[in-house]
């Protein structure tokens, strides 16, 4: 029989919360039963800490934050107001910054796929862009030879080992990452002459982006010396050294043990850039992609309890809400969460429970093990930490999508609504 007894890693960290319950009821008779919380203000703070750490020890630096994780308009434009470039990787998400008001100057066009009319679009506006492939580099190439009296500027996006120790710290263990060009290749030098013997065209950037599972400080001081490295060795006047995302935010406790801190990013990273370009004059600008670390902690998913139920010796709280809202991945890790209770009065009994979701897959569980008070039937399940990698992650699957609420100090409104049954089957779309 499965044990009822649970690491207390999943007992911490929830926290039952009263007086907040009509709150939630009051917000629930505008939005619906389940929706999104956004808070404004932690987002300014992770972009004010991760500005400062970098810039108070490299002045020329840029945030391009990373549209996929979170491409909420409002969170986009937000951003934008602060500072921040937009680290674009489709026409989709370029013509949102546009839409946004971002000036083109300011947007990063990253990703695998451009097509010539993409990068024919984004040079014409003067936009950064990194080439991912040989292929993109047909379309600068006709793009010179079209426009010869512009000055072309291109960055790439390179390819090359950051192991350590012989091990790979690339996700899923993968030995290389399939992105960029790869700097060991034998023919890299020629493109690289190539490219330099093209009349108008510069290479303005390089840039370095790895997936890493660990998010390791040395990982970052790899990517950002073999930049430097590369440049000097080709006597590139760069611009731009861009190191791509992927560094932790403030990721709670329960998450992850010991996440480094933005201080200790942008020591490692800065100190090399400091070194490799000693005269402030000459430096380039130092690009920073961050997603998770800017969003992550910024959203919050509020689920009503709907049922509560007992097969053999397992209790299962169904809530107006699906793994897909929080974690589409569908990792096994419990996020962080509260309950806000209805009723005052409390049982003081523990028990062992999951959390499950509307939807008729068997793995969609919002939580597993949980040790606490079961949540009764109209309580509030507050999932935290949902900010990356999910609203941009939903599928249509079953229900509507649910309205997103930010909350800038005291004041709450609606910056997604609920979606309808008319926009789910937009006519424009399906034939019926
Ligand atoms: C090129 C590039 N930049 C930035 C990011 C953002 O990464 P993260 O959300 O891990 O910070 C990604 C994510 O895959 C990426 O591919």
């Amino acid at each position: 029989m499965k044990s009822l007894l649970v690491s207390k890693e999943h007992y911490d960290h929830i926290e039952t919360e009263e007086p907040a319950y009509k709150k939630m009821a009051k917000l629930e008779e505008e939005y619906g039963s389940s929706f999104y919380l956004f808070n404004l203000e932690k987002l300014r703070e992770n972009y004010r800490k991760i500005n400062y750490a970098f810039q108070s020890r490299y002045n020329k630096f840029i945030i391009g934050y990373s549209y996929k994780t979170n491409y909420l308009p409002y969170l986009c434009k937000e951003l934008s107001k602060l500072g921040a470039y937009a680290e674009v990787v489709s026409r989709l998400e370029y013509d949102l910054a546009i839409k946004i008001g971002v000036e083109p100057n300011k947007i990063i066009f990253n990703g695998p796929l451009k097509t010539e009319e993409d990068i024919f679009y984004t040079l014409n506006n003067k936009s950064l862009i990194n080439i991912d492939s040989h292929y993109e580099i047909e379309f600068v190439k006709n793009y010179c030879k079209e426009n010869p009296c512009e000055q072309v500027k291109i960055g790439l996006r390179l390819n090359f080992d950051i192991s350590e120790n012989g091990i790979s710290p690339l996700v899923e263990g993968n030995e290389v990452s399939r992105f960029g060009i790869c700097v060991t290749n034998s023919d890299f030098n020629n493109l690289m002459n190539e490219l330099k013997n093209i009349h108008n065209l510069k290479i303005a950037g390089l840039h370095g982006h790895f997936s890493t599972s660990r998010r390791k400080v040395s990982s970052y001081s790899k990517i950002a010396k073999t930049l430097c490295d590369i440049a000097k060795g080709y006597s590139l006047d760069v611009e731009y050294i861009d190191i791509g995302g992927g560094i932790f935010g403030e990721v709670p406790k329960s998450l992850i043990d010991h996440a480094p801190t933005f201080d200790e990013y942008a020591e490692a990273v800065c100190s090399i850039m400091n070194e490799e370009f000693p005269n402030s004059d000459e430096q380039p600008a130092l690009i920073l992609e961050p997603g998770i670390a800017m969003v992550a902690n910024t959203f919050s998913f509020v689920a009503k309890v709907i049922g509560v139920k007992t097969i053999k010796d397992n209790h299962f709280v169904l809530v107006d809400g699906s793994v897909h809202n929080i974690k589409p991945t569908m990792h096994k890790k419990n996020l962080p969460m509260r309950i806000l209770r209805q009723n005052e009065e409390n049982s003081n009994k523990q028990r062992n429970f999951h959390v499950v979701g509307y939807t008729c897959l068997e793995k969609d569980y919002l939580a597993r093990d949980l040790y606490e008070e079961i949540p009764a039937i109209n309580d509030y399940m507050i999932f935290e930490n949902v900010g990356a990698y999910t609203i941009v992650f939903n599928p249509q699957f079953i229900r509507e999508r649910p309205a997103i609420v930010a909350q800038d100090k005291d004041e709450m409104f609606v910056v997604r609504k609920k979606e309808t049954i008319t926009q789910f089957f937009n006519e424009d779309l399906y034939c019926f």
